[in-house]
Parts: C-alpha cells; sequence; structure tokens
C-alpha cells in the first residue's frame, strides 16, 4: 500500500499548488490540473486501494471455488494494470512530462477488466457474496473517479 500513499500525497501536493494557480502556473504544465482534477486523482487512488483490499479478502473468500478464483484473480489483475496506469501518470507529472494517453487507457481499460470479472461471480457463499459486494462498490468509486479525471483534468 506504500505507493498509494505516496500517489496520495503526490495528487494532494499538486492539488495545494493548483490552487495557487497563478504562482504555479508558470511553473506548471497545464496537465496538472486543476484542484477538482486532482481530487478525483486522489479519489482514484484511494478507490483503487480499497478495491484491491476488498479483492485480496474475496481471494480467500472464494478459495474453493475455481470459477470465483478465477474472476478474482483476472479482476486483480485488471486491477493492478489499472494501477500501474495511474503510476506511470503520476511519475509523468512529477518529472513534468505530459501524461501518455496510453497510461489512461491502460487505466480505463483495467478498471473495465475488472468489473467485467467481478460481474461474472454468481456465488451465493454469503462469505464470497459480502466481499463481492464490498469489492464491486470500492470500484464503482473507481470508475466514477476515472470519469472526473477524464472530465476535469484537461
Ligand atoms: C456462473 O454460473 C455459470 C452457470 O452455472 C457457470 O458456468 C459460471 O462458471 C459461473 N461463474 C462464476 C464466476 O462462478
Ligand atoms: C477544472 O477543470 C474542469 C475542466 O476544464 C472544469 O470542468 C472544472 O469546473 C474545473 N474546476 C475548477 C474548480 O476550476
Amino acid at each position: 500500500m506504500a505507493s498509494f500513499n505516496f500517489f496520495i500525497c503526490l495528487f494532494a501536493l499538486i492539488a495545494l499548488l493548483s490552487l495557487s494557480t497563478s504562482h504555479a502556473a508558470p511553473l506548471a504544465p497545464r496537465q496538472i490540473g486543476n484542484l477538482t482534477c486532482n481530487i478525483d486523482r486522489i479519489k482514484i487512488v484511494a478507490a483503487l486501494a480499497s478495491t484491491k483490499n476488498a479483492l485480496s479478502g474475496l481471494t480467500t473468500a472464494a478459495a474453493n471455488d475455481p470459477a470465483a478464483s478465477a474472476a478474482a484473480a483476472q479482476a486483480t489483475e485488471g486491477i493492478d494494470s489499472a494501477d500501474a496506469g495511474v503510476a506511470t501518470i503520476a511519475k509523468a507529472l512529477l518529472t513534468l512530462q505530459a501524461a501518455p494517453a496510453a497510461a489512461r487507457d491502460q487505466v480505463g481499460a483495467g478498471l473495465t477488466q475488472a468489473q467485467t470479472a467481478l460481474n461474472s461471480i454468481n456465488s451465493t457463499d454469503p462469505a464470497v457474496t459480502a466481499k463481492l459486494s464490498s469489492a464491486q462498490g470500492s470500484l464503482t468509486k473507481a470508475i466514477t473517479a476515472g470519469q472526473g479525471v477524464v472530465d476535469n483534468c484537461k
């Protein structure tokens, strides 16, 4: 979870910078984004972290259900990929480079992969369904924040 905390701090710092736009403007390129954009970035990092947490619980709960285990593994792979995309974007911002469009696509594709995998789980085991709905709830927040990034980080 250390990388998630790092990115939350990074985006919070950028958000603070974006508050004083007149000072930040000469230093910061346009892709640094405004306050709304950076709050959305913080939200997606936090939501990815809680999705990952819930998926780890789901993986444990579904250990004896091969189909659900496979779906949980697919979902985890999607979240890891989305996380890697966010890391690429954060590193670009940190070095004042334009965030690569491919990284943003990677985040979107990873979130979709995770959602499709989770939606395929039809277990009725209460331990599994509890973790599943927790993972789906966090994932929905990540998707909403991701849409916010697309809308507000222009
Ligand atoms: C959902 O149910 C269908 C039909 O029983 C089954 O083939 C499929 O593997 C199940 N999916 C998961 C992820 O458990
Ligand atoms: C940030 O920028 C987006 C996109 O240009 C805009 O829709 C939003 O209202 C802005 N937010 C603030 C607080 O300026």
